[in-house]
């Protein structure tokens, strides 16, 4: 089973994007989670094209870019052009999920798409063999640092149940709360990829932490 880590950047010291980017470079992480906010999706605002240029200039491990936005149709092209590798968006925002997935496959990309905690796991099943990667949010997305919700193994549980019945190959990503404490159960629960913001960019050493996560 693959098991991959993802920091978040959103946790990160902005002042030093490129000391990041060269960190993740010389972890074991996979890949690094670009959280684009809105404002409108989400009541923060986080960054945009700029800075995942940026991080595509210094980063070598694929971008994987969580959108919370309205209206991601869009910027499809442009999140592309800017540098993510792997586009997720909220099933939430969209009319048309068939579309997005579509059109972000179409860029040459992998394509993802992730609910908020409140939305029904079953709202999924149209998409798993379509997507690479179904992203279960583990907090209400918009900040970093929340508490991540238990109640999420259930919903880990219903994902895998769907993706086998299914016989779908996409990946399965948390996102929220995730840390040393819960890294391992959460693997053991099937999940391929942990995103963590916190819990890297707080500690007093990410790369141990990344390695930590993946070993323990
Ligand atoms: C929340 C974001 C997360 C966030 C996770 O809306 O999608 O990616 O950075 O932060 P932690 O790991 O601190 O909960
Ligand atoms: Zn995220």
């Amino acid at each position: 089973m693959k098991k991959f880590i993802s920091p978040s950047l959103l946790a990160a010291d902005f002042g030093n994007l490129k000391a990041t980017c060269e960190m993740i470079n010389n972890s074991e992480a996979h890949w690094l989670h670009i959280d684009v906010m809105d404002g409108t999706f989400v009541p923060n605002i986080s960054f945009g094209f700029p800075v995942i240029e940026a991080a595509k200039k210094y980063c070598t491990k694929p971008l994987d870019v969580h959108l919370m936005i309205v209206h991601p149709e869009k910027y499809i092209s442009r999140f592309a052009k800017a540098g993510a590798d792997i586009l997720t968006f909220h099933y939430e925002t969209v009319e048309n999920a068939f579309e997005i997935i579509e059109m972000i496959k179409s860029e040459g990309i992998k394509a993802g798409i992730t609910i908020n905690p409140d939305i029904p796991v079953s709202v999924l099943e149209p998409y798993v063999d379509k997507v690479d990667l179904v992203l279960i949010m583990t907090v209400f997305a918009g900040y970093g640092g929340q508490i991540f919700i238990e109640e999420s193994y259930n919903r880990i549980a219903e994902l895998k149940e769907i993706i086998k019945r299914k016989s779908a190959n996409c990946l399965i990503e948390v996102d929220g709360g995730v840390s040393e404490l819960n890294a391992k159960k959460l693997f053991d629960n099937g999940v391929n990829v942990l995103v963590a913001g916190s819990a890297v960019f707080k500690a007093s050493n990410p790369i141990e932490t990344i390695h930590n996560m993946l070993n323990k």
